[in-house]
């Protein structure tokens, strides 16, 4: 067995949705500092050339494709592309997702429901079965969706938001019992309040009640989005060979206290 070394992930290609900003623009740069070849999908192409120029600067490799992970056919290219491009595909964080709108549950209705349905579940259901068939073809690879600690607890207002990341924390489950004997191991990240673009469009009611919730986590604090794309390379490399089916809480403490 090789001890992790700065440059674990040399060698592999890695695919990442929401790569435009917050946690997923962090895991393309630190994957790419560990040696990982990055494909940046989003919808913002400015945004994607910014983090390929960032990465590329840094001495790594880098692509990006516009996508909608809303959209199938979308996501099909996405996936070819990264197959044309680097021949392979060892990792693929789904990670593009929204909050949609928070209101007591009564308030909702469908069309908030599909704003926040179709991209955090149809969108990482699409994204896992299309990286599925060419990472079981290749017989190796790691699939991590990013779902939140809502993914294993409740939050006031937050039904449609909680009842996304709880779906994708079962289908990543499903996946890992129908997958890993072929060589596919696919994990659920479950981040806790982390300081990106995502708390700052209306989610909570006051700057007060944004401290409040912060403060009230053992950690004290929100986290970072790098200390999110840290455990993205973990679940990705070879030190996580055992790993597969966990919802891995990165939650400064939150939901056990
Ligand atoms: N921040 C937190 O506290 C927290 C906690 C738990 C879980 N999460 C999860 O972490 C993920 C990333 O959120 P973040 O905090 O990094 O927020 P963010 O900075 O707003 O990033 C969201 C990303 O998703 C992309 N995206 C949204 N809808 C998309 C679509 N239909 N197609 C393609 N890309 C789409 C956005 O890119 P474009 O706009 O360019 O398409 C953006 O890159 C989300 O799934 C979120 O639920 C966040």
């Amino acid at each position: 067995m090789t001890l992790s070394t700065p440059r674990q992930l040399e060698g592999k290609v890695a695919l990442i949705t929401g790569a435009s900003s917050g946690i997923g623009r962090a895991a393309a740069i630190v994957l790419a500092q560990r040696g990982a070849r990055i494909v940046a999908a989003a919808r913002r192409q400015s945004e994607l050339d910014d983090v390929v120029a960032e990465i590329t600067a840094q001495g790594g490799i880098a692509s990006s494709i516009v996508v909608d992970v809303t959209r199938e056919a979308d996501i099909i290219a996405m996936v070819q592309f990264a197959v044309d491009t680097y021949g392979q595909l060892d990792i693929a964080f789904n990670n593009a997702g929204t909050e949609g709108v928070f209101a007591p549950l009564i308030e909702q209705d469908n069309a908030r429901f599909d704003l926040v349905f179709e991209p955090n579940v149809r969108g990482v259901f699409n994204c896992m079965k299309y990286e599925a068939k060419v990472m079981l073809e290749q017989g190796f690879g790691s699939i991590i969706n990013n779902a939140s600690m809502g993914g294993v607890i409740g939050f006031e207002n937050a039904a449609l938001y909680i009842g996304t990341k709880h779906a994708v924390v079962g289908m990543t489950k499903t996946a890992s019992i129908e997958w890993f004997k072929h060589g596919v191991r696919v994990n659920a990240l479950c981040p806790g309040l982390i300081e990106t673009p995502f708390h700052h469009r209306g989610i909570w009611p006051s700057v007060e009640a944004q401290q409040a919730f912060a403060a009230s986590t053992p950690a004290s604090r929100f986290g970072t989005a790098e200390e999110m794309a840290t455990v993205v390379a973990f679940l990705g490399s070879e030190d996580a060979s055992y790993v597969s089916g966990h919802a891995l809480l990165a939650d400064g403490g939150y939901s056990v206290a």
